[in-house]
């Protein structure tokens, strides 16, 4: 398959492309430079508010994974200080993308969402479902999140193209020999196991099976390693939709240290 990737460069995105590199050929698309991690991968550099950027190398692309969004430094930055750069790269460039994959018949798009998005459900108490409906949200990167998902089921309705949308909880990176959990911000660092926790590579994987699904219209499902994720997320509906099984589950880390949130 021909995959395009934006946001390849970031810490999801390297995740990411140590699944797909090994057996697709994928575009990792971002303004910032990266080292391609396999052969088959080619780097370009340019912003998904670049249009004809983007309609170059939508050209014969069959699947695009969508990971971008506006950096932050710390969890914070960046939203208040550029609200209408958030909206330009996360929401604007999001539609760009889906409107220039239409034309070039690109068959399946796996947008990278968050479980933010129905955060209110799981206040509520029980299990919220895999495809529950994205909800209001007083914070600017939450809403792009849930603008995305609109953009991109917009799309699926009017257009019939493919659609999976993986919800995924908090991002770490994992060394396997130690265990020891490398978080993406500085000071944002998990001590004990919680239930949004996912290792980057476990994202991956969710991701190359959600290449691979036969038999795909509009899918919404959480992407969550934590042991702990089943009492407040559907993850069972992911394991048996995609075969996915994270390789992380952080029971290593159960009742340890303060909680992060
Ligand atoms: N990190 C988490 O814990 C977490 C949790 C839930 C959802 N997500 C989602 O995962 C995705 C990736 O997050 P991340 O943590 O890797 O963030 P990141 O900031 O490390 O990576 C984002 C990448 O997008 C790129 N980017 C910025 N502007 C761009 C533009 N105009 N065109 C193309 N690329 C651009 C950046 O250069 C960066 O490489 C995001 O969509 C985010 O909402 C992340």
């Amino acid at each position: 398959m021909r995959i395009l990737l934006t946001g390849a460069a970031g810490f999801l995105g390297r995740g990411i492309r140590e699944s797909l590199a090994p057996l697709h050929d994928v575009i990792c698309l971002d303004p910032v430079d990266t080292e391609p991690v396999r052969e088959r991968e080619e780097i370009v550099l340019a912003s998904v508010t670049d249009r004809e950027a983007i309609a170059r190398v939508m050209a014969g692309v069959d699947t695009l994974v969508i990971t971008h969004m506006l950096s932050r430094t710390t969890e914070r930055g960046a939203y208040q200080e550029s609200p209408s750069a958030a909206i330009d790269v996360n929401v604007k460039g999001t539609l760009l993308l889906m409107q220039e994959a239409v034309k070039n018949s690109v068959r399946r798009v796996i947008l990278i969402s968050s479980e933010s998005v129905v955060r209110p459900f799981v206040a509520q108490g029980g299990v919220v479902p895999h495809d529950a409906e994205p909800t209001p949200a007083a914070d600017l990167y939450i809403l792009t999140k849930v603008f995305q998902e609109k953009v991109v089921e917009g799309f699926h309705n009017e257009y019939g193209i493919e659609v999976v949308v993986l919800r995924i909880g908090g991002v770490c990176r994992v060394d396997p020999a130690t265990r020891r959990v490398y978080p993406k911000y500085e000071g944002a660092e998990w001590t004990r196991n919680e239930p949004g926790m996912v290792e980057r590579g476990d994202v991956g994987l969710a991701v190359g099976a959600s290449v691979q699904l036969e038999h795909v219209t509009y899918e919404r499902m959480f992407v969550m390693g934590s042991s702990l994720a089943r009492q407040h997320f559907d993850v069972q509906y992911t394991e048996k939709k995609l075969g996915w099984r994270p390789r992380f589950d952080f029971s290593w880390m159960d009742g340890r240290g303060p909680t992060r949130l």
